[in-house]
């Protein structure tokens, strides 16, 4: 995948870079790139936002200085690729859209500031809005960390072995409800023992036994599929 995040503050991803999965998905061949609105702004002295139409608190992200970045990355063809804009009105982000997302051979996100971003970026220059929650956060860096996190990790490579993304939360195995508790030793701790079922070697009774976890924990907030 070439993944281009659009930020003000590209210094946020250095930390994100040194992550594991992160880094195996580069060894495997993904690009990451974090670009930084101010190198291309059409206006003087870096300006990036400017104050709000009627009026009101706080700036807003001007719709030129997002299409100046785009061009200079992509000139005019950017045809195809699936361009997010992370803002709290978006769509709600989940491991459906993480996994479509994950499909895309060239993803961008676009991390806004200040109040908000002008709106014209969202209907002329993004194909998709998206939210992590009902929340606001200062700007959408946390949230762009948040949606390559999930994205990256569903790329082949990015964890240790081949099976620990496949029966995980959400996924069809477990009909798209959350996980099932996982132990490990010791086997008993101050009293709270691990479920027999675990440690009686009946790899179907396990089966079923964390299917119906899984099922347990499904209730609010599951796919319920
Ligand atoms: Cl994508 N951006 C911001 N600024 N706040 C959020 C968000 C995004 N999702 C939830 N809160």
């Amino acid at each position: 995948m070439r993944l281009d995040i659009f930020t003000l503050f590209p210094g946020w991803f250095d930390w994100f870079v040194t992550q594991r999965h992160v880094r195996n998905v580069v060894a495997e061949g993904s690009e990451l790139r974090f670009i930084d609105y101010r190198e291309t702004t059409p206006l003087g002295a870096g300006q990036v936002d400017d104050s709000p139409y009627g009026g009101g608190a706080g700036m807003v992200m001007r719709v030129d200085v997002v299409d100046a970045a785009l061009r200079a990355a992509y000139g005019d063809s950017r045809a195809g690729r699936r361009v997010v804009l992370l803002t709290p009105s978006g769509r709600m982000f989940d491991e459906e859209l993480a996994s479509e997302l994950a499909a895309e051979p060239e993803l961008t996100l676009l991390c806004g500031r200040y109040e908000g971003v002008d709106d014209r970026v969202r209907a002329h220059l993004a194909t998709d809005a998206v939210s992590i929650g009902r929340y606001v956060l200062a700007g959408g860096e946390l949230a762009a960390m948040v949606v390559a996190d999930a994205v990256l990790r569903k790329l082949p490579g990015a964890l240790g072995h081949a099976d620990s993304a496949m029966e995980e939360s959400f996924s069809d195995v477990l009909e798209g409800h959350p996980e099932y508790p996982h132990y490990t030793r010791p086997a008993s701790y101050r009293g709270w023992d691990v479920p027999e079922v675990l440690l009686s070697g009946d790899h179907e009774r396990v089966r079923r036994w964390r299917l119906e976890r899984s099922r347990e924990r499904g209730g609010a907030g599951s796919s319920g599929s």
